[in-house]
């Protein structure tokens, strides 16, 4: 009998913290770019290969992909990226020191569009402005999704924190993820930004 695979992995059954070793010894440093929900890795491995200075953490909260992913990784043969079983509103909080980050990617996020799931998304008015604290200035949060209306709902979100300011729509990066290579290959429309960290 075929198994039926979940389409997304609820984070709110997510119990306890991070226990694993820090990411600096796992990176030789700390963290400059943070991606939230990594999946299979695409766009960490892609990043990781085209910025060889930077040191890319992915937090995932499906243990499956943190093994793909962690796999892809090491098979590409980058040593400057690694992935995490954590939860991003957990974890981050704990795990990245403030000012220290260039990029945080946010890229295709789980919708969870029913009203009751919706505490299950990972960006609320709290966790945006927290993100933008870990940013350096000059440091950059970068979106995609192709759901429009959780689009508007992020940009919403991003646009009240006063420390953030738009820079610009789609960043290169959703064309660097699975989903969005996915996407894009069936010629959906994806809509993102990018902002700045200006204070
Ligand atoms: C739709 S997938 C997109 C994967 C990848 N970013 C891409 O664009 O291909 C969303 C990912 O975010 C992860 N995720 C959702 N909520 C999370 C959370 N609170 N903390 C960490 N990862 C989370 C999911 O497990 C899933 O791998």
């Amino acid at each position: 009998m075929a198994m039926r695979l979940r389409q997304h992995t609820n984070p709110l059954t997510y119990r306890g913290s991070y226990q694993g070793p820090d990411p600096a010894l796992l990176l030789g440093g700390p963290p400059t770019e943070l991606e939230i929900g990594p999946g299979l890795g695409e766009l960490l491995l892609a990043r990781a290969l085209e910025a060889p200075a930077a040191r890319l953490l992915g937090v995932e909260v499906r243990r499956a992909y943190v093994e793909i992913c962690q796999r892809a990784l090491t098979e590409g043969g980058v040593r400057n990226a690694c992935v995490i079983y954590a939860e991003a509103r957990t974890d981050v909080p704990r795990l990245i020191a403030e000012r220290s980050l260039d990029r945080i990617y946010l890229m295709f996020p789980d919708p969870w569009f029913k009203h009751r799931h919706r505490k299950r998304r990972v960006l609320d008015a709290g966790f945006a402005g927290l993100l933008a604290t870990k940013l350096r200035p000059g440091g950059e949060l970068h979106y995609a999704t192709d759901r429009g209306e959780l689009g508007s709902e992020i940009r919403h979100l991003l646009d009240g924190v006063a420390a953030l300011a738009r820079v610009g729509d789609l960043p290169p990066a959703a064309a660097q993820s699975g989903r969005g290579q996915h996407h894009l290959g069936r010629g959906d429309i994806i809509v993102g930004g990018r902002y700045a960290r200006v204070s």
